[in-house]
């Protein structure tokens, strides 16, 4: 049988991790996929690349000449950003074509859309390198858990915010610095404020809670807190107590809705996923059948996420003779059996908190704060007080509070901002268990 011809549209970190992959595995993936699977057109505006041998590729800075080439049966989008990848993706699929993607953006955004004309024109849409670099993690939730109803999950889903809070613990490096060289490893997004103010990590939440719940992809709903704030000073008072703080995103279906969020988390030292550092990724997937799993990979890099794109790869070319109604659907579920769950506001959201204050080293002052905390129905799990650094009025205290809903907690610390022995804002940082309940 003639081989499976692919274009790439982006020739980067992934596209060119991705061609390699091809190309040095091609003997075990065309035994795999039952067919040869050649990379045949690749497009880039520079035409700069890391591809190993480009024998048989013909390069062009026009994606459109790869969309519109009769020849290609499978369109690899690997170029990012939301346009022009969309109107790209979408006129690919008009013409007939499959599609892979690990542009995760893209798909948080416009994968409604997309998905929605993929049906109806027939074909596949695939996207696991949309999550978690290298870590089969959409294929495990759509497929291998199908039999469970998904209670929550939770991942560190972003490689490059996972290697600078890594770099910043273990060995004191600036935050700018880990990010510069995230960035010349290629693991950061082309604009890196998506990685560190959590933009990346939620777009990837969108995409998990859509195939764990079956619910439309609403990326707009996701709260979204970054790194950028996280101070030496609290991963140091964490530690102490026994926490890692990690850039966690967590989603969690409730009686009154579902929780989507991204933020920094402290977490218990004893889990393993505290323990994931570097540009490793690790999501935590708990089903009621099985109970807690967990998919630890590389989140981030060349090969790594190009492993996930060739294995979609393999998936379209398996495919490609099945009945388009009786494919695995792009969004786990059938789509019209999605359901209306709301996604919670966050003050609606039940969290354990971490909070840092700054008070006046006098009798009375940590009464007033456990005072407001009892009259706001929140329970101390532990207070620990720092004594004032020589010359400072101020005394540090840490508290962990039980889990208590937000919008409880916004009121508590409204009314400790208040108090005249504070100084300054309450630093608060949410705090999960993540035990197996
Ligand atoms: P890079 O910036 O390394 O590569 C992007 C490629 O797309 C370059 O070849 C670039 O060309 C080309 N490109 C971008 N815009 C255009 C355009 N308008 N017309 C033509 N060519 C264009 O990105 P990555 O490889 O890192 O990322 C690609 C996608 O994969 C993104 O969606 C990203 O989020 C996702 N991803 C990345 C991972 C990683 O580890 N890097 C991991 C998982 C997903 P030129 O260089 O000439 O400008
Ligand atoms: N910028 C992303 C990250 C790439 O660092 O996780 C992988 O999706």
């Amino acid at each position: 049988m003639n081989p499976v011809k692919v274009g790439l549209l982006g020739l980067g970190t992934v596209g060119s991790g991705t061609a390699n992959v091809l190309a040095r595995n091609a003997g075990e993936i065309s035994r795999r996929a039952g067919r040869g699977i050649i990379v045949t057109h690749a497009a880039s505006r520079s035409l700069r690349s890391s591809i190993n041998d480009t024998s048989g590729i013909k390069f062009t800075t026009d994606p459109q000449d790869v969309v519109d080439d009769p020849e290609i049966s499978v369109v690899c989008e690997l170029m990012g950003g939301y346009e022009p990848a969309r109107a790209l993706v979408l006129r690919a699929i008009a013409n007939g074509k499959h599609v892979v993607t690990a542009n995760k953006a893209l798909i948080a955004r416009h994968g409604n859309e997309i998905f929605a004309l993929a049906r109806e024109k027939g074909v596949m849409v695939a996207f696991e390198a949309a999550v978690g670099g290298g870590i089969p993690i959409i294929k495990a939730i759509r497929e291998g858990l199908a039999g469970n109803r998904i209670e929550w999950l939770a991942g560190i889903i972003n490689g490059t915010g996972n290697f600078i809070l890594t770099e910043m613990r273990d060995k004191g490096r600036d935050f700018a610095d880990v990010l510069a060289e995230a960035q010349a490893l290629g693991y950061a997004e082309a604009d890196p404020t998506f990685d560190v103010e959590g933009i990346d990590a939620a777009h990837k939440l969108t995409i998990l809670a859509s195939i764990a719940f079956g619910i439309p992809l609403q990326f707009d709903k996701v709260y979204t807190e970054g790194i950028s704030r996280i101070t030496r000073e609290d991963v140091a008072y964490a530690e102490q107590l026994g926490y890692r703080i990690k850039h966690l995103g967590l989603a969690r279906a409730t009686p009154a809705g579902i929780e989507l969020r991204v933020h920094p988390t402290l977490i218990p030292e004893r889990r393993l996923i505290a323990n994931v550092d570097g540009v490793m990724n690790a999501v935590l997937v708990k089903g009621d059948a099985v109970g807690p799993t967990l998919y630890y990979g590389a989140g981030a890099g060349a090969e790594p996420t190009g492993s996930a794109v060739v294995a979609d790869l393999v998936d379209v070319v398996r495919t490609l003779t099945t009945d388009p109604n009786n494919r695995v659907p792009h969004l786990a579920f059938q789509p019209d059996a999605l359901s209306s769950q709301p996604v919670l506001p966050v003050d609606e959201i039940v969290t354990a908190y971490y909070l840092r204050l700054r008070a006046a080293d006098k009798p009375g002052v940590l009464a007033d704060v456990t005072r407001i905390f009892a009259e706001a129905g929140i329970s101390i799990e532990s207070i620990l007080q720092k004594e004032p650094p020589a010359g400072s009025p101020d005394a540090t205290v840490i508290i962990l509070t039980q889990r208590v809903r937000e919008r409880q907690m916004n009121g508590a610390i409204a009314r400790i901002e208040a108090l005249d022995s504070i100084t300054g804002a309450v630093t608060r940082i949410r705090l999960e268990h993540l035990n197996s309940n």
